[in-house]
């Protein structure tokens, strides 16, 4: 696939088909992916793939904190709540998302299924868990870990199939750790759901929005035409 296209092409997958993904092929992705740039070439990511039971287990565990009414806490910590244009555009994602799958503004039941989906990594056959060792400056590390999962998402569509980054799939760590062994040093900073898309999902028709490049392009130097 050319570049261009497979990078209009990736969009977030949040809904799959159950066929599991095959270990050579996810071995494959990541493999290519590793040539990913960082800081220093420090490479900070710790890779964790997970499948089968095991997600099954994380995905079981995950709901029934939520259920319990356990709140959700993040690895590196809560994240500020957004303000301005950034609150805008986070408004417009949930607006178009809920529209597309049928769920009305008021219906809190239906929103918190939903979000509850994510908890199960949208029930994605495979799992990708990025961390980094505690000793790691998160800012430099987070930008690095930031060009190795796009790169991830880009390699994967060659294959056929559809990614989600996203937080909440590890959103109670404890729980990932009890299963996959990642040690409490490794600081768990993002996951992607990973595998064949189902394209009649209706998550599957959102194509998200972009600022043009008028609003976040600015040119120094550049003769004006
Ligand atoms: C760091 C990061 C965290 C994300 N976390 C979530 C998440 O927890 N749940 C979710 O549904 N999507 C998550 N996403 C996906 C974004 O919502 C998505 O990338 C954005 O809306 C743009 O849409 P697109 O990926 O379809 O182009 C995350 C994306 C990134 C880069």
């Amino acid at each position: 696939m050319e570049l261009k296209d497979a990078i209009r092409k990736r969009i977030s997958v949040r809904g799959y088909k159950k066929d599991p993904v095959p270990e050579n092929i996810l071995s494959e992705i990541l493999e290519v992916s590793l040539r990913s740039p960082s800081a220093m070439n420090v490479q900070p990511w710790e890779i964790t793939v997970v499948t089968g039971k095991p997600l099954a287990q994380i995905c079981q565990e995950n709901m029934a904190l939520l259920q319990g009414g356990k709140m959700p806490g993040a690895d590196l910590g809560h994240a500020k709540p957004y303000e301005g244009v950034h609150k805008d555009r986070q408004r417009t994602l949930g607006f178009e998302l809920y529209g597309l799958l049928g769920i009305a503004r008021d219906n809190k039941e239906k929103r918190n299924e939903w979000m509850m989906t994510g908890f199960r990594s949208f029930d994605a056959p495979a799992v990708i868990i990025v961390s980094a060792d505690e000793s790691l400056e998160a800012r430099l590390a987070a930008s690095d870990i930031g060009g190795l999962i796009q790169t991830i998402c880009l390699v994967a569509l060659e294959y056929g199939l559809g990614t989600c980054i996203n937080g909440q799939g590890i959103l109670f760590p404890d729980v990932v750790r009890k299963v996959t062994g990642i040690p409490i040093s490794q600081k768990m900073y993002i996951c992607i759901a990973i595998g064949y898309p189902d394209w009649d999902h209706p998550a599957n028709k959102l194509i998200s929005a972009r600022e043009s490049m008028k609003t976040v392009v600015s040119w120094v130097g550049f003769e004006k035409n």
